[in-house]
Formats: C-alpha cells, sequence, structure tokens
C-alpha cells in the first residue's frame, strides 16, 4: 500500500515513498501514449468529471487525454457554462455532481482550499488540478518525473524557482515535493515576489537573478501572474523582464548540464526569451508530455483502487501494489 489517501489535495505531507510510487507509476504509462492505439482498458465504466473554474490548456487538455487513455469516460464543466453563473455555491455544485456517482472530480478554482472544500462534501476522489495560490501538485509531479529523467535522480541536486514565487501554487507544490525528494530549492526574484519570511518554508532566498543561477542543476521559471496581484509588485514589465527575464547570458552562470522548465503558459519576453525557451537546455515540451503519464498514474491509483476494492465487496480499501500495478494496466496482462 504506497498511496493509500483518498484524494490529491497537495504535495504537502506526501512522503518520499508516497511520491516515487506516483512518479513510477507515471513511468509505466508513458509507453500507452507511444503506441498506434493510445488505449487501456483500466478505468473502463468510470466517469471522470474535470470542474475547472478557470482557465487552463495544459491541465484540463491532459487530465481528458489521460481519463480517455485509461477508457474512463470524460465529463468537462466550467464555471461559465455552470450553474455557478447563476449563483450556485461551490459545495452545492459539487453536491449535486457527486449525486450522479462520477468515479473522481478534477477541481481548478481560483480559490485556495476549494479542493479540500470539495473532499469534505464528497465521497469520491477530488484531484486538485491548481486552487489558487496554494497547491498544483500534478503540476509539481510531472516537474518532478521530468527532472528525474533528465537527471536520474533527484536528491542533492540544486533548483532554482524563478520569478513571481509569491503567487504561484507551482512554486510551493514543487518546493514540498523537491524538499521531500532530497533537492535544495532556491527561490530567486524581487523581494516583493519573495518575501524574507519563505525562507522558513526550507528555501534559501536570492532576490538577484545572477547569483541566484549560479551552478545550479535546474531552473524553473514562473509566469508573473498579474491575475491574483491586488497591488504594484514592481515599476513596469520592462524593468521586469530587465531584471528578471532568463536570457542566455543568465542561463551561463548555472551549470553546463542545466536544464530549464516553465510550467506554461509562457510570457515570451518578459519571463523567458525565446532563445531560451526554444534552446538546447529547455525541457518544457517533456513536461508537457509527462502531464499526461502523470495524471494517468493519478487517476488510476485513486480511481482504479475503489473499482477493485469495489469489485472485492471490500469498499474503499486501498489494493496492493501488486493488483494495483499500472504496468499490468498499461500492458493489459
Ligand atoms: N501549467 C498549467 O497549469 O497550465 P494550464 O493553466 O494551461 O493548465
Amino acid at each position: 500500500m504506497l498511496f493509500a489517501r483518498p484524494h490529491l489535495l497537495g504535495l504537502e505531507g506526501l512522503t518520499a515513498e508516497e511520491i516515487d510510487f506516483l512518479l513510477d507509476s507515471a513511468e509505466s504509462f508513458k509507453e500507452v501514449s507511444e503506441r498506434e492505439i493510445k488505449k487501456v482498458p483500466a478505468l473502463r465504466g468510470r466517469t471522470v468529471v474535470n470542474l475547472f473554474y478557470e482557465a487552463s490548456t495544459r491541465t484540463r487538455t491532459s487530465f481528458e487525454i489521460a481519463a480517455k487513455r485509461l477508457s474512463a469516460d470524460t465529463i468537462n464543466l466550467s464555471a461559465s457554462a455552470s450553474s455557478a453563473a447563476k449563483g450556485e455555491t461551490l459545495t452545492d455544485t459539487a453536491r449535486n455532481l457527486a449525486a450522479m456517482r462520477p468515479d473522481a472530480i478534477v477541481v481548478r478554482h481560483p480559490s485556495s482550499g476549494a479542493p479540500d472544500l470539495l473532499a469534505r462534501h464528497v465521497d469520491c476522489p477530488i484531484i486538485n488540478a491548481g486552487d489558487g495560490a496554494h497547491e498544483h501538485p500534478t503540476q509539481a509531479l510531472l516537474d518532478l518525473l521530468t527532472i528525474r529523467e533528465r537527471k536520474g535522480r533527484i536528491a542533492g541536486l540544486t533548483v532554482a524557482i524563478v520569478g513571481d514565487v509569491l503567487h504561484s501554487r507551482v512554486a510551493r507544490s514543487n518546493l514540498f515535493g523537491l524538499l521531500t525528494m532530497g533537492a535544495k530549492v532556491r527561490f530567486v526574484g524581487p523581494p516583493t515576489l519573495v518575501p524574507p519570511g519563505f525562507s522558513e518554508l526550507g528555501a534559501e532566498i536570492v532576490w538577484d537573478l545572477h547569483e541566484g543561477l549560479k551552478d545550479v542543476d535546474v531552473v524553473m521559471m514562473l509566469r508573473i501572474q498579474r491575475e491574483r496581484m491586488n497591488g504594484r509588485y514592481f515599476s513596469s514589465l520592462d524593468e521586469y523582464s530587465r531584471l528578471y527575464c532568463l536570457s542566455a547570458d543568465a542561463v551561463a552562470r548555472a551549470r553546463k548540464d542545466v536544464i530549464i522548465l516553465h510550467p506554461g503558459p509562457m510570457n515570451r519576453g518578459v519571463e523567458i526569451s525565446s532563445t531560451v525557451a526554444d534552446g538546447p537546455y529547455s525541457v518544457i515540451m517533456d513536461q508537457v508530455t509527462n502531464g499526461v503519464a502523470v495524471r494517468m498514474a493519478v487517476l488510476y491509483v485513486l480511481v482504479g483502487r475503489r473499482k477493485a476494492g469495489a469489485e472485492q465487496g471490500e469498499g474503499a480499501v486501498p489494493i496492493a501494489l501488486a493488483e494495483a500495478s499500472p504496468r499490468r494496466a498499461a500492458t493489459g496482462e
């Protein structure tokens, strides 16, 4: 029993063994996406609801692709197309969806804590697809998988997370995941977006970009989240990009075999130059590819486990790794 939790709400508090299990499971599922027929029957007859209250390209699409590749049925609901637009509360929406007996609800919401709230009101697995500035656990898992693939390890690496750390759920989930897996984390950005208090979370704080990139193994760039800003954090975007845009010159401060990540969407010319985004150190498209495998693994581990338990008349009990093996699901053995 290596991942016995009923939901995936964040990486905070997960053990290294749980994270390793999810990454190993994702690795097993990668092969399915290379087949001519990209489908396995693992979640046939199961229903996954994607409930997105914020815009998304990568997360929403990859959750839907992941569910379909596992043969689950998928329903997509956005805030504007749901009765939230008529004033229905999130809890009422979730209760009504739950009454239709879905097998999992994937939720993205602008408010931190929304997935935790849902988890207390419905009896199916809730998967956090990004809540406010709190957590984005599947993004961090796909980042960890990409780093592990490219570097062969996570422990002992130094990772610079650069930019708007203050508003970033990606930065928080990665901080928890990276520290748990034995990496060192350096937050880099202006003091307004990387407050000194963040060092209490376990990260080193550096306010100068060139100093912050010195000898790092991995650079993770963050988008300026203007939609979450309710004040002035820098005098102009021009000034921000002059000081913090990742240029080829800045990359030269890092280790020779550095890799560059960005969760997307990218603001080219603001936090990252096109030369770097499309250059030889960039693994940004690997991240997107790995997003499907990670979401297949998370859906399989949370939903497939319930299925097996129900079929065995055991309720929602976790099943052993051998029974839940993603490799068996992927190969159809
Ligand atoms: N990385 C990420 O969450 O991208 P989307 O907002 O497009 O889902």
